[in-house]
């Protein structure tokens, strides 16, 4: 597929994908989502690809949902605004629901769908000054396809008091309600995303995508409810080829074949 929103570099086993639409801030329309679901799913698929790096050309990460294109959709039936919606819940999905480990990459705004985009990738480092916020309901609409992904990030009480006013915060509080794990320097960026990629390349890769299908299966459900699940999981593991390189390589003393 031709990319016209996104740019895609893969270096060895990185991939690293671009939002390119600096002019409006990376905001996403239809074109967009279509592009960035498909390319993540396709990532998801490869097995040279280990880990996901996702950032923004330009002086932003995501202005979110295109809002000139949101705009237009009081034009459309019903029918046609359930499937322009449904395709951005799937692309959160996608990006949430990858095999592989998502790094976001954030500088500048991550506002609105992008700080959604923040919450479903799986470690965000943010530079410092970056403004985020669910400014939704300022604009009279709503964080709903993102909810599920933010809540789970960052918890009721902190959404409560960022979805009903819609105020902007910097990358530090953003740190603070665990949206983003680190706050750095914007000169630091890149090395502590690198420090990031270069954790997870120590992990199994078939481990890190059964632990991602771990947590996506045991957040926020009753212990009792999710125990045979989890009893299940480390037995079916732990006999894999992989699994019993790691725990060989370890007590060998020597790193794993798939640690780089
Ligand atoms: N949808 C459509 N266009 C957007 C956009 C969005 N979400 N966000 C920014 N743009 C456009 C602006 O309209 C402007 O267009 P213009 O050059 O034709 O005037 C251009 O992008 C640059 O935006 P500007 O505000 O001038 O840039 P900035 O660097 O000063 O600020 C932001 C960047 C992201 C902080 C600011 O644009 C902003 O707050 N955007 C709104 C984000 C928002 O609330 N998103 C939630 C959507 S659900």
């Amino acid at each position: 597929m031709k990319l016209e929103r996104l740019e895609l570099e893969t270096t060895g086993p990185v991939a690293r994908v671009w939002l390119n639409r600096p002019e409006v801030r990376n905001a996403f329309d239809g074109l967009m989502v279509t592009e960035l679901r498909k390319t993540l799913f396709d990532l998801g698929t490869l097995d040279a690809v280990r880990v996901i790096v996702l950032g923004g050309r330009g002086s932003a990460f995501c202005a979110g949902g295109d809002l000139a294109w949101m705009k237009a959709t009081a034009a459309f039936t019903r029918e046609e605004n359930l499937r322009e919606a449904q395709a951005m819940a799937d692309l959160f999905f996608t990006v949430y629901n990858s095999p592989k480990p998502v790094v976001a990459r954030v500088h500048g705004a991550a506002l609105g769908g992008g700080a959604g985009l923040v919450a479903a990738c799986d470690i965000a480092v943010a530079a410092l000054g970056s403004q985020f916020g669910f400014t939704e309901v300022r604009l009279g609409i709503l964080p709903a396809v993102i909810s599920p992904y933010v809540l789970s990030k960052i918890g009721e009480s902190a959404a409560r008091e960022l979805f009903l006013t819609g105020e902007r915060f910097e990358a530090v509080r953003a740190a603070e309600i665990g949206l983003v794990r680190h706050a750095v320097p914007e000169d630091d960026l890149d090395a502590v995303v690198e420090s990031r990629v270069s954790e997870l390349m120590k992990a199994g890769p078939r481990a890190v995508a059964e632990a991602k299908a771990l947590l996506r299966e045991v957040s926020f459900k009753r212990v009792e409810d999710v125990q045979r699940y989890t009893v299940e999981r480390i037995a079916d593991i732990r006999v894999t080829a992989e699994a019993q390189e790691g725990m060989h390589a370890f007590l060998e003393k020597r790193p794993p074949k798939w640690s780089s």
